[in-house]
């Protein structure tokens, strides 16, 4: 286990390859993490998140690769050689066990004697706030206390990074809510890292210090929730991460990243934006703006450029259907008590957004 204690949790995943017969789970898939960060790895369903956990964890290996735990190569070592705690999906407590004797059990399992085991037990369990519930069964304790129970049992020998592969999802909406900000307090007051797996992007925005956004196994892109929202890097990170509007167009004139493109749409008429990436002449773009930054004004005397097709009231926002001159169907979110125009069905607008929101891609 060398290395500074500043570096007892960092984990690398470096050129990670694993292939189920023709099926490419994960492709050349590197990353960093931090001691003490808290990483989401997000994505549709088998985009690889939980073969990148087993290859961390030991139970799978790699087909190329290495991986890194505290500055140690740890890719051929046992599951029990990486002092990492895990959490999964579905509760995997013993059910014939009291709640204290299930967290105790990995203690008993490293050998640490009976009177220490108990006191360790009971602190993690008062960790996770369930301090009154040792003598219970797991039969006997809610969906999110369980969940709660299994995070003690992760962390009770005190590993060096906790794996989490998508703890919350077998739990209803608030209580995911409530238990996504207790997962979050305890990870900083205990100082681990986290390498934590969801397809629920709310869910890694909210809880990530950094988010990795795979697809079909590749790495798409890594980055602070803000970065992933603000300024996606591939089409596909602008899709997944947020809603958002694409308008598909012509460009005349290739474009290096960051340029400001004049994008020629299907329908008619232009729309200015930002390169996202290099352009290509003549080629196909697809050009992604989020709804709460398009601005809906009033039609001007010049004629609308778009018209209402439906209003949706959501209390804090009003949702518009849009349809523009060339038949593009787009949405806006208009928030509620800012004082701005709510346009009616039917009703003709002018659209206006910063280019820097409209982010062009090579569709
Ligand atoms: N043991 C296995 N044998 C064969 N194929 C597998 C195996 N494990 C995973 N795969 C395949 O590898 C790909 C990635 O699977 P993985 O379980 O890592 O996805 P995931 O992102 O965790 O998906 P989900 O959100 O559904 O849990 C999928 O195509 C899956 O079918
Ligand atoms: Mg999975």
């Amino acid at each position: 286990m060398g290395g500074p204690d500043g570096m007892q949790g960092r984990v690398a995943v470096q050129g990670l390859v694993k292939r189920f017969g023709p099926v490419n789970a994960v492709d050349h898939v590197s990353l960093e993490v931090s001691s003490g960060e808290f990483l989401a790895l997000l994505g549709p369903s088998g985009s690889g998140k939980t073969t990148i956990l087993m290859a961390i964890a030991g139970f799978e290996y790699p087909d190329e690769g290495r991986i890194l735990i505290g500055g140690e190569e740890v890719t051929w070592a046992p599951p029990n050689r990486r002092n990492l705690g895990m959490v999964f999906q579905r509760y995997t407590l013993f059910p014939h066990m009291s709640v204290l004797e299930n967290i105790a059990f990995p203690l008993k399992m490293r050998g640490v004697g009976r009177a220490e085991r108990e006191e360790r037990a009971r602190a993690a369990l008062a960790t996770v706030r369930l301090g009154q519930m040792g003598g219970r069964k797991p039969a006997q304790l809610s969906g999110g206390q369980q969940q709660r129970v299994a995070i003690a049992r992760a962390i009770v020998y005190r590993p060096r990074v906790l794996l989490m592969d998508e703890p919350l999802s077998a739990l209803d909406k608030n209580l995911r809510e409530e238990m996504q900000i207790e997962i979050k307090h305890l990870q900083r007051e205990i100082g681990i890292t986290v390498i934590f797996v969801t397809h629920d992007q709310t869910e890694a925005l909210t809880m990530a210090d950094r988010v990795a956004v795979l697809d079909h196994g590749r790495l798409q892109q890594l980055g602070a929730p803000r970065e992933l929202y603000e300024a996606p890097e591939t089409v596909f990170v602008a899709g997944f991460v947020g809603e958002t509007n694409f308008c598909e167009g012509r460009l005349a004139r290739p474009a290096a990243r960051g340029e400001a493109v004049m994008v020629a749409l299907d329908g008619g008429g232009t729309m200015p934006a930002i390169a996202a990436q290099a352009l290509p002449a003549g080629g196909r773009i697809k050009v992604a703006l989020r709804p709460e930054r398009l601005r809906v004004l009033p039609a001007d005397g010049e004629g609308g450029t778009a018209r209402v097709t439906e209003a949706i009231y959501a209390g804090n926002a009003t949702t518009l259907m849009l349809e523009g001159q060339g038949g593009q169907r787009l949405r806006a979110r208009v928030p509620a008590g800012a004082g701005l125009h709510e346009p009616r069905p039917g009703e003709a607008v002018r659209l206006s957004w910063q280019p820097a929101d409209a982010r062009a891609f090579p569709a």
